[in-house]
């Protein structure tokens, strides 16, 4: 069955009105509304080892900072004596209308960011309250089937890791779209893991400690790798997993997935124009614009300078984005340069650490009511009055 979200609230930016009549109560928001203070306040709030997991980068950090701050050098012109009282954010993604272009980009630690551990259901939660679908990573401390209960009537897609075993790959899979998953991201810039000082001073690597790998310990493929199961030997059960978590993925992998599965593929982490020229001419169902928000590669450049080329590239393929979103202007500038769908990764995170499913969703409603605004103030009715409108270079 399609989903339909469309007919939610229309206008995100009344959770504005929300606030300021909160306000005439003497009640002002539990949690921040913009990012500076969001990290602030996720900062006091996380233990050191999540926090370092969830804030680090690669390298010396420069493409995680430049991912953000490159937004500053695209800049958007308003447009005047148009009526913009009526908005409308809505998307067509994988024969689903959604309500906006927002998604929750798949985090792997989710599970361990919130104080229960149960991260990954507070982050669906959040999405069936807000309508924004959630990207289950493959990481996650509850499994996939139980994740996806609590998303709601809001599409969810599930995130592949794609291990080295062939058949737990196919297992994963199969099992995503068993449970209701609409689309299938292959992630591929994680087949080793990128050099993350803030994690390596600390010898810090969550999965080794045996956290959010619940999707691999209940699944049949796995535990058939086993002779113990791993509630009874989790040691055995991590050392088997280590090897085997990311197979190293090229072209030649496309025509399993395909076989592998119904579900539309989407390539997570293609930053070039030809890659994703190569991945439209192959049929893939969706490009992914990712650095994976600088934790993988310290290649220096912003992914939304890199954005305009993937989209030339990938022809009519839509395309999603991801890494450095922080607010809802940086939404609208996204879109403005081609993007069918928009990811918020680390701000819905820190909303997790502070409030559970209320805090991030919290984050979400702050980034689509700031989208919603500045459509309405520069004149931009609709998501085609962004794109038609651009966003221009403002060096200097
Ligand atoms: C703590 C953390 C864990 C992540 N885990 C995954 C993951 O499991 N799978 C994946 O494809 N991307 C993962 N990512 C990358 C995000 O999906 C997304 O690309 C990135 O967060 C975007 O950068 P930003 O959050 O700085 O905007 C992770 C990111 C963070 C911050």
């Amino acid at each position: 069955m399609q989903a339909d979200t469309s007919n939610r609230p229309a206008h995100f930016g009344d959770y504005q009105n929300e606030i300021y009549f909160g306000g005439l109560q003497g009640v002002i928001p539990k949690y921040p509304v913009e990012f500076k203070t969001l990290v602030q306040r996720a900062t006091e709030a996380m233990p050191p080892h999540v926090l370092s997991y969830v804030q680090g980068g690669c390298g010396d950090e420069l493409t995680q900072d430049r991912n953000a701050s490159a937004f500053a050098h695209w800049g958007m012109v308003p447009r005047m004596m148009v009526d913009s009282r009526v908005r409308d954010l809505s998307i067509l993604l994988f024969g689903d209308k959604l309500h906006s272009p927002a998604f929750m980009a798949p985090i792997g630690v989710n599970g361990i960011v919130t104080q229960d551990e149960h991260g990954d259901i507070a982050a669906a939660k959040a999405s069936a309250i807000t309508g924004v679908p959630f990207m289950a990573s493959t990481l996650a401390n509850d499994p996939l089937e139980e994740v996806i209960k609590h998303c709601g009537d809001t599409p969810a897609y599930f995130q592949l890791y794609t291990p080295r075993h062939k058949g737990l790959a196919e297992s994963l899979i199969s099992r995503a779209e068993k449970a209701g998953y609409k689309a299938l991201v292959v992630t591929l810039d994680t087949w080793v893991t990128g050099w993350r000082p803030r994690d390596l001073a600390t010898s810090n690597f969550p999965q080794l400690r045996g956290h959010v790998l619940q999707n691999y310990f209940t699944d049949p493929v796995f535990r058939s790798l086993l002779e113990k199961p791993p509630e009874e030997d989790p040691a055995t059960a991590i050392r088997t997993w280590a090897p085997i978590f990311a197979e190293t993925m090229t072209w030649d992998h496309l025509s399993w997935l395909r076989e592998s599965t119904n579900m539309p593929i989407v390539l997570k982490g293609i930053c070039h124009e030809d890659d994703a020229r190569r991945a439209n001419d192959m049929g893939v169902d969706a490009i992914y614009c990712s650095n994976h928000g600088g934790r993988q590669a310290n290649g220096g450049i912003g992914a939304i300078d890199m954005l305009p080329g993937v989209v030339k590239g990938a022809g009519d393929t839509p395309v999603l984005f991801d890494s450095g979103i922080r607010s809802g202007s940086d939404m609208v500038k996204a879109i403005a340069l081609g993007a069918t769908a928009v990811g918020v990764g680390r701000p819905y995170a820190y909303g997790l650490a502070l409030g559970g499913a209320e805090g991030a969703a919290h984050v979400l409603k702050c980034i689509l009511a700031e989208a919603d605004l500045m459509m309405a103030v520069n004149g931009y009715p609709t998501l085609e009055h962004v794109r038609a409108q651009g966003a221009q270079r403002v060096d200097g």
